[in-house]
């Protein structure tokens, strides 16, 4: 037998030992304080007017509501259920789970003051957040935004509808 092969297989076993000092090497995570740069961080600041990826198309999504269909208000209202409900409340009520647990009460969609809201109040609301509400700008989509705004007028307009504003099932049938 080879009287070689110990030797070489304890050679390559020092050998992996000492790659373990690589990954130990000094380094900075972001924002760690640091006087590398002079600036007290380790981060470097962001040059002036620069964009992030894909800012563009976000802006103009944002800037156009799209078409009400009914594709749209579905999606609406399922992320209003799932995203907002747990403290607005399926109907819009303010009275969510989230709130019966003791989280500060939102007000509810049914005031004249968010009935009179422009449909873009909402979607800034749920970009940016609004008082002790948190911001969903990175969890809800531009466009997923308008779509949970066209679901919240619906509840309003729900809320004070009357029997003649419903269609008629008969006549449709029909
Ligand atoms: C964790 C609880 C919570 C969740 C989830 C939540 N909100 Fe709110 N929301 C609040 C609270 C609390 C306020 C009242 C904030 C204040 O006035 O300080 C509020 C206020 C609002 C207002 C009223 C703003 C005004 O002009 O008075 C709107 C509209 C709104 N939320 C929409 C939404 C939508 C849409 C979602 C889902 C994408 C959502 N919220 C998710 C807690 C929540």
């Amino acid at each position: 037998m080879n009287r070689q092969i110990p030797a070489l297989l304890l050679a390559l076993l020092l050998a992996g030992c000492s790659g373990q000092e690589m990954a130990d090497q000094p380094s900075l995570k972001t924002d760690e304080a640091s006087d590398l740069w002079g600036s007290a961080s380790a981060a470097r600041p962001l040059p002036e007017g620069v964009v992030a990826r894909g800012d563009g198309a976000r802006r103009a999504l944002l800037a156009t509501p799209p078409p009400v269909t009914a594709e749209l208000m579905g999606r609406g209202r399922r992320l209003f259920g799932e995203v907002c409900a747990p403290c607005h409340g399926l109907a819009g009520d303010g009275d969510g789970i989230v709130v019966q647990r003791g989280f500060s009460p939102p007000p509810s969609y049914h005031t004249d003051r968010l009935r009179a809201a422009e449909a873009a109040h909402f979607v800034d609301v749920i970009g940016n957040g609004y008082g002790a509400m948190y911001a969903y700008g990175d969890r809800v989509a531009p466009r997923d935004r308008w779509a949970i705004a066209a679901y919240i007028r619906a509840l309003q307009l729900a809320r004070h509808a009357s029997a003649g504003d419903a269609p008629d099932a008969a006549s449709e049938a029909r």
